[in-house]
């Protein structure tokens, strides 16, 4: 049975936000710190022999897990590299529209508005109430927002803010119909919900491995299309990319995007102790208890706030949940005081002129912890 000691978490913690960074447990570091002692045992070697068959394997298991090719995903760092390197890559121009929705996260944004600046297309956004309306209403009202001048809809799966499972195959699948790209925000996906790339069919998708699938901090993917693939342009360019390359897969798209620079990719290397922890712990059993858990602590959160839900049916999949919490507190003040009196970690979050808590329910979550926050949230708001 997985339990909190499988991890390095302080234990004095009630930890109940594996959301925002991921939690690695004691086997994926240790094998994380073997790889960099492989690394500085011979670094010459490392860097020439051993690291790029490493890291095809570990996309190979990637691209298994996910149904992909292997050759269609490249290692990053993290989500927030995965949307700069999209959106630098792409050609917007002035006049061209991106749809965002009302729920994505803010550095995203923050790319999207940057390189808005840069590049001089526009960002318009859909916004999207809570609870979220059936797939077929949510559909029309991203249609509703497309012209002619619509070359992108950017969308998170699991979004971060308002943790809400979003229709990401209708959302492709709407956006190929209309001749625009689509770049789906996975970051909490990979290791959470099913996550099938051929179903989805997207043309950019890209996931957090260190949130949801155990991986060391700074461990993503990003899977292009194939057709898109000559379009993507390395952040940083160096001995992958030009005819004197030095490193060589066959494709421009892995070897520009793959190396750059020294650096310490030992958490990419980590990969295959990451799913082996998944599998060999039957993590997608225990998944089951981490939703029911979040259900309960909806149900009975709202009895205590007096709000509404805001999901009209909770996702089968989804171990992450918001509750709608009264005013009473700033976001700030509420943090602290979970913090520093109740000694809870959960995130406090501003959305849309409401007040929202997100909890988290990863494998080594307990029961116990649960109604822990329940009583807390009893004393503070009764
Ligand atoms: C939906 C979403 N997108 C992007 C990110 C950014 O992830 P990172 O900080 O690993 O780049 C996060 C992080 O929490 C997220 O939740």
């Amino acid at each position: 049975m997985i339990n909190k000691k499988d991890f390095l978490l302080n234990e004095n913690i009630y930890f109940l936000n594996n959301g925002s960074y991921g939690v690695c447990p004691r086997s994926v570091f240790n094998k994380y710190q073997e790889w960099q002692r492989i690394i500085e045992f011979q670094p010459v070697e490392f860097f020439l022999k051993i690291l790029l068959p490493e890291l095809k394997k570990s996309r190979k298991l990637i691209g298994d897990f996910i149904n992909c090719h292997h050759d269609d995903l490249i290692l990053i760092r993290n989500a927030t590299y995965a949307i700069n390197l999209v959106i630098r890559s792409l050609d917007l121009k002035k006049n061209d529209e991106v749809l965002v929705s009302n729920h994505e996260y803010g550095a995203c944004l923050n790319a999207w508005e940057f390189w808005q600046k840069e590049k001089g297309f526009k960002v318009k956004k859909v916004n999207i109430d809570l609870p979220l309306p059936g797939t077929s209403e949510l559909i029309n009202k991203i249609k509703s927002h497309i012209s002619s001048q619509t070359k992108l809809i950017f969308f998170s799966h699991i979004s971060s803010k308002t943790a809400q499972l979003f229709p990401v195959k209708e959302i492709c699948k709407l956006a190929r119909e209309h001749n625009t790209i689509s770049v789906i925000d996975g970051a909490h996906a990979i290791g959470h919900c099913p996550l099938n790339i051929k179903e989805i069919d997207p043309d950019f998708y890209f996931s957090n491995i260190h949130k949801w699938l155990f991986a060391p901090k700074g461990t993503a993917f990003l899977y292009s299309r194939k057709a898109l693939q000559t379009t993507v342009k390395p952040l940083i360019t160096g001995w992958g990319w030009g005819s004197n390359r030095e490193m060589r897969s066959g494709s421009d798209y892995i070897d520009s995007n793959q190396f750059y620079g020294t650096s310490d990719l030992s958490s990419f290397l980590s990969i295959a102790e990451a799913l082996k922890f998944y599998r060999e712990n039957r993590v997608a059993d225990w998944q089951k208890r981490c939703n029911e858990l979040v259900k309960y602590f909806i149900i009975e959160a709202n009895k205590i706030t007096g709000k509404e839900s805001l999901y009209t049916e909770f996702p089968e999949c989804l171990m992450m949940a918001v509750i709608e919490i009264p005013q009473k507190y700033s976001a700030l003040e509420l943090k602290n005081l979970l913090y520093d009196k109740y000694r809870i970690e959960v995130p406090v979050i501003n959305w849309e002129r409401k007040l929202l808590i997100r909890i988290s329910i990863q494998v080594f979550n307990t029961e116990e912890e649960v109604e822990y926050l329940l009583k807390a949230l009893k004393i503070i708001f009764d």
